[in-house]
């Protein structure tokens, strides 16, 4: 039996509905994108929802679109995919990391301020694993210092506090669809705001700056530039494969909750794991993946395992691989003091994610705790 940590869950319905696309000739511009953004806009109760080539194109936008540019600082989690900074650090701003909560990978908020100084000019936070960060403590402390406020919801589609999607608390969210997240379109992001003047701003920058949308040039090929954008759209077969996986969306996290639930009943009872404590009373998660967390005192090592697991044919993941401190090009050019992100740490060294989504059923569930459980008692 051979389990992959993610995969895409793809029905004769896409291949023909791609197959449509591609023979209509319109691989770009076309209608699939709007209905797309507009359910997308929907699903999420967003008032804009903008479709991008990938979540770090949707991330780069927005800083390029605030005005983000060399020397400023933006305050950034550690604990999350290199994209969340290097989206910025493209622009040449520093990232000044924050270490997580000890019981969750997100963002500590109470270590928040103390960062911030003059050239401070946005916060950037990853809901980690989907978990909602303390995103209304942050949006507050954001607005108080009059700073941006970026969500990375890479991995937090259907992740709402008190009903509310996240990527709506601060000034814009991100999400992705690359081929392993709930819903795909190959490469493929979405920026989600309430802020009309950034949404025009984030249309203009993504499409080359022109005037004029395709659909509404009177003479083709006839448009002008008015602002320095570069082409980072998402094109019409990604479109079709995101309407047609959003509208599936729903039956999917129903799968992931059932699976996460079954892993959660099996470990709660084993003393040498922990499971992530972030999940609040008044959050829905995205249910991402299965996060086991190995205890110190139980002296499994963490790669061991994830290899044993893959030599039996089964896909788990780590995120991430290393707090963002710890990644070569920013220890190098920084000189960070790593002492200071041990929680971080211990999530990089200590968790490995198991599968949840819609591929994976109960049985499959039994087969990878049984391997699990087999190489503990083998390296006890
Ligand atoms: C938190 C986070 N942000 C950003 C990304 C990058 O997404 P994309 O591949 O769509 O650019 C990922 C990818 O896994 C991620 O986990």
């Amino acid at each position: 039996m051979k389990i992959p940590f993610g995969k895409p869950i793809l029905s004769d319905r896409d291949f023909k509905d791609v197959v449509k696309v591609l023979k209509s000739g319109v691989l770009v511009h076309g209608r699939k994108n709007n209905e797309f953004e507009n359910l997308f806009r929907s699903y999420t109760n967003s008032k804009h929802a903008i479709s991008v080539s990938s979540c770090t194109a949707g991330l780069f936008l927005l800083y390029y679109v605030l005005g983000i540019k060399k020397n400023d600082e933006v305050i950034v989690s550690s604990q999350t995919h290199a994209a969340t900074a290097l989206s910025f650090c493209a622009l040449g701003a520093k990232p000044v990391f924050v270490d997580s909560e000890k019981n969750s990978g997100n963002i500590d908020v109470s270590k928040i301020e103390k960062h911030i100084t003059k050239k401070t000019k946005a916060i950037s936070i990853v809901h980690y694993l989907g978990f909602a960060a303390e995103i209304e403590k942050i949006s507050k402390i954001a607005k108080k210092h009059n700073l941006f406020l970026i969500e990375d919801c890479a991995l937090a589609l259907g992740t709402t506090v008190n009903k509310k999607h996240v990527g709506l608390f601060g000034d814009a969210g991100v999400f992705s669809f690359y081929p392993i997240k709930h819903i795909t379109t190959a490469e493929g992001g979405m920026i989600i705001t309430k802020n009309s003047n950034l949404a025009k701003k984030l249309i203009l920058a993504k499409s080359l700056g022109v005037n004029k949308q395709f659909a509404d040039r009177k003479i083709p090929g006839i448009y002008d530039v008015v602002y320095p954008g570069l082409n980072l759209r998402m094109n019409e077969i990604s479109s079709v494969l995101g309407l047609n996986q959003l509208k599936k969306f729903d039956s999917f996290k129903k799968i992931r909750e059932k699976n996460y639930k079954k892993y959660l009943k099996i470990f709660s009872k084993k003393k040498e794991f922990e499971t992530v404590k972030n999940y609040k009373k008044n959050e829905d998660w995205s249910y991402y993946a299965f996060p086991l967390i190995l205890n110190k005192s139980s002296k499994i090592e963490r790669n061991k395992l994830v290899n044993h697991l893959k030599k039996k044919n089964i896909g788990t993941s780590v995120y991430y691989p290393h707090p963002l401190p710890r990644l070569s090009y920013f220890k190098k050019k920084y000189k960070i003091n790593l002492g200071n992100f041990l929680n971080a740490k211990k999530f990089s060294d200590q968790t490995i994610m198991l599968p949840i989504g819609p591929h994976i059923n109960e049985k499959k569930i039994f087969h990878i705790t049984k391997e699990i459980f087999s190489f503990i008692r083998k390296n006890k």
